[in-house]
């Protein structure tokens, strides 16, 4: 059965004393008050991964990850952190093509297929991000975008190497707007990624891969969206960043 995955994506947030307080709350109350069988994943700025991964380390369904990594292995590139690295300090997950990747750092999907293929290479977890603006949803060509950042990015992968990805559906006009797509507009599209997914590989494959739903995810709708059929969880951002909001999304997957 495929995995579900709430994960946090804090951004460019906290200094390293309040990510460690927050990954501790986190912890603490993930211990103490969720009975379910989802993975949560905490994603901090890079420079805290190492502190976070020790704080959460041997508890169960808990990791870490960060929120970008380099396509090259290692050597002169000013700035950038391999995946080694980040393998090296404990952590799992790395989102590949965030939007605020592509908007604002101009990452193309062949780039990030690169990306995904050193992700993969140092055995961490992609969470490979896709979706659509609002212009590209008001002119319904949603399908044909999605289709192209999932093609571009995942298709070269081989089968084995495809079940490792995690995808994120995040719509571009939902991320920090307050504005969730409603669960059948989410639902929609995460049945038709996995269809694109059977259509490449196999029914199999696209029945192991874990979609999460990202944009505005908060308590208060996080239960109606897992309880569709094809979303398997949450890339979380604003409310990734105070423990008992990210907590109760968390608790909404049983
Ligand atoms: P949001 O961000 O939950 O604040 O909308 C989601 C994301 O960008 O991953």
């Amino acid at each position: 059965m495929r995995k579900k995955i709430i994960a946090g994506n804090w951004k460019m947030n906290k200094n390293l004393e309040e990510g460690l307080a927050l990954a501790s709350e986190v912890s603490n109350m993930v211990k103490d008050e969720y009975q379910g069988s989802a993975w949560v994943v905490l994603i901090p700025p890079a420079l805290h991964v190492s502190g976070v991964s020790k704080l959460i380390n041997g508890m169960p369904k808990m990791y870490a990850g960060v929120q970008n990594c380099s396509n090259h292995k290692s050597g002169a590139y000013t700035g950038e952190i391999s995946a080694d690295m980040i393998k090296s300090t404990g952590a799992s997950f790395v989102i590949i093509g965030h939007s605020e990747r592509r908007q604002y750092f101009g990452e193309h999907n062949d780039w990030l297929a690169r990306k995904i293929d050193a992700v993969l290479e140092a055995g961490l977890t992609p969470i490979y991000c896709c979706g659509e603006t609002l212009e590209e949803r008001e002119k319904n060509a949603h399908f044909t975008v999605l289709e192209k950042q999932i093609s571009e990015g995942l298709f070269h992968l081989n089968e084995i190497q495809m079940q490792q990805v995690v995808i994120a559906y995040e719509p571009v006009w939902a991320i920090g707007t307050g504005k969730t797509a409603s669960t059948a507009q989410a639902q929609e599209i995460h049945a038709f990624i996995r269809g694109l997914i059977a259509k490449k590989y196999n029914t199999a494959v696209a029945q192991e891969i874990t979609i999460q739903y990202g944009g505005s995810v908060k308590a208060e709708n996080a239960a109606e969206l897992f309880a569709a059929p094809d979303i398997d969880g949450a890339l979380v951002g604003g409310a990734a960043l105070q423990s008992r909001s990210f907590t109760d999304i968390v608790k909404a997957m049983p």
